[in-house]
């Protein structure tokens, strides 16, 4: 007797369908498996055996086949032993042919039948509403990240049981309901901290708005205990909240690691990744012999602090270039290739010299020249010259330090970062991007005109300072958004002024 059952495993964060074919025939009582099961999967025959027996059905004892089709994909996970469970049933004709054939089944299971939650339930979801299921049998505990896609049945479930009753029709299972409000809810960002916090540092704030406001990576210079710290903690709270696909799009990928939270009300809150600086690269970009995505991917959508930026592997920080520049990485294996989103907004803090005093005008620093060359050579040109914004965080002064005069909130800061938003939304309408630190050469000729001093000044700036072509372009996507949140239709001379002020590194001041 040979049945058949729909599973699903993922490729990067995408769901794809697997068949689990279960054929039992006469012969000495055996359990196989094929179809390249890794050994979590292959685990699955003692959990499958002993589940059904302590359920109260009997277990075949004939030869049984497992395939998991196609074959020539590695299988991991412990999500298939649900649905070989079912399709050993219905091979035994506890529950009928036929009646598992609309849905997608994925879920886990304990010895004494009950069904534990698995991994990247979100894509199998998305996966089945793209296939045209009707809807999805999962973990109980997995329900509320399926219950983000709309117009599948999501079956939530506790025990084989319920599943083997519901299929042969003695008890319905009520599918879960999509909460909209929920949904739209959204990420109701709500922050502990505030801007208004952080005393002076006007010339930073205003660096990270524009960053905000762009999308614009950024990196912050400055002794210790200037506040660099403090003010990318307080970035998230500026930053607009995530439209519903960049949500799901978050979620996917914390699903793929088992990151989200069964009982989190809404959809994910914008990312903001702070990794140590003694991650591998694997950590930070993803990967290791079964790919999975490192903390660039955590950060999609969202902000990527890397607090004393020197102080992580040089290795760690060049494999960051290429993701910088795709927005997205690309792990191979021998067998098995996976790719991830990192569309991310990174916001580096260093300090100017080992020491972390050379622009103090108590002159303290005592680092050497070259002390200092080999501090500042650990972040390679290349990795520099795509990080649109290098600021300088000097001391606070004690009279801003001891102002009485509250500093402005987030709040209205985020009011503005959102408007300049809006006007390189409707901009950028139908270019697949939405805000101007993803532009082009292409986008840059077709949204950018410069005004002819203001191309005067770019000439200055790389043929005097020597700003190099990435460098230049790069000036142009800040002057934009300086445009932008200025509410000026034009860029114009004083925007990329502001823009190329905003480059210290290059202009060698520090
Ligand atoms: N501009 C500031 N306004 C208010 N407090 C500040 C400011 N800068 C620093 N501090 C105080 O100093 C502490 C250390 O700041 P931090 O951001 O960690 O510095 P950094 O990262 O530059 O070394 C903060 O927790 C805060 O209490
Ligand atoms: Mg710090």
């Amino acid at each position: 007797m040979l049945s058949k059952v729909d599973s699903c495993t993922v490729e990067g964060i995408d769901g794809f369908v697997v068949e689990v074919e279960v054929d039992i025939s006469n012969g000495l009582p055996t359990f196989n498996m094929v179809g390249l099961p890794e050994v979590s999967v292959r685990e699955s025959k003692d959990r499958v055996r002993a589940a059904i027996k302590n359920c109260g059905y009997s277990f075949p004892m004939e030869r049984l086949v497992v395939n998991l089709a196609p074959a020539d994909i590695k299988k991991e996970g412990t999500g298939f032993d649900l649905p070989v469970a079912v399709a050993i049933l219905i091979a035994t004709k506890l529950i009928p042919e036929g009646a598992a054939a609309d849905y997608l089944i994925s879920g886990e299971l304990s010895l004494d039948g009950r069904i534990k939650p698995v991994k990247a339930v979100l894509p199998y979801a998305i996966c089945a509403k793209q296939k045209g299921y009707k809807g999805i049998i999962i973990p109980k505990e997995n329900a509320k990240e399926a219950s983000m896609v709309k117009g599948i049945d999501v079956l939530a479930v506790k025990n084989l049981s319920q599943v083997v009753d519901f299929f042969s029709g003695f008890k319905q299972i009520e599918p879960l309901k999509v909460d909209d409000q929920r949904v739209q809810k959204d990420s109701r960002d709500r922050f502990q901290i505030d801007f208004s916090e952080v005393q002076g540092q006007q010339y930073a704030k205003r660096a990270l708005e524009i960053a905000a406001a762009g999308f614009h990576h950024v990196l912050m210079t400055g002794p210790p205990g200037s506040g660099k710290s403090m003010l990318a903690k307080r970035l998230p709270t500026i930053l607009p909240k995530l439209s519903f696909d960049e949500a799901i799009d978050v979620a996917r990928i914390q699903s793929v690691i088992g990151l989200m939270e069964s009982d989190s009300e809404g959809l994910p809150k914008r990312p903001f990744r702070a990794p140590h600086h003694t991650i591998s690269d694997a950590g930070l970009v993803g990967g290791g012999s079964r790919p999975a995505p490192g903390e660039i991917s955590l950060a999609h959508n969202g902000v990527l602090f890397l607090d004393e930026l020197p102080e992580f592997k040089r290795n760690a920080l060049e494999v960051l270039r290429q993701p910088l520049e795709d927005g997205c990485v690309c792990i191979a294996r021998a067998n098995a290739k996976a790719v991830y989103p990192s569309l991310f907004m990174l916001v580096a803090a260093m300090n100017p010299c080992p020491c972390g005093f050379l622009s103090d005008a108590s002159g303290k620093c005592s680092c050497t020249a070259p002390q200092i060359q080999r501090y500042r050579s650990k972040i390679s040109g290349p990795l520099l010259d795509r990080i649109d914004i290098q600021v300088e965080v000097p001391k606070v002064e004690y009279k801003d330090l001891s102002s009485k005069v509250k500093a402005e909130s987030s709040s209205k800061i985020k009011n503005r970062v959102i408007h300049a938003r809006m006007q390189q939304e409707k901009r950028l309408n139908k270019t697949g991007i939405a805000c101007n630190a993803l532009m082009d050469n292409r986008h840059l000729n077709a949204f950018c005109k410069l005004p002819y001093d203001g191309e005067k000044l770019l000439e200055q700036a790389v043929d005097v300072l020597g700003f190099s072509a990435r460098a230049c372009h790069s000036i142009i996507r800040v002057g934009r958004t300086i445009a932008d949140l200025e509410q000026s239709k034009d860029i114009l001379r004083e925007h990329l002024g502001e823009a190329i002020g905003l480059r210290s590194f290059d202009r060698n001041i520090l």
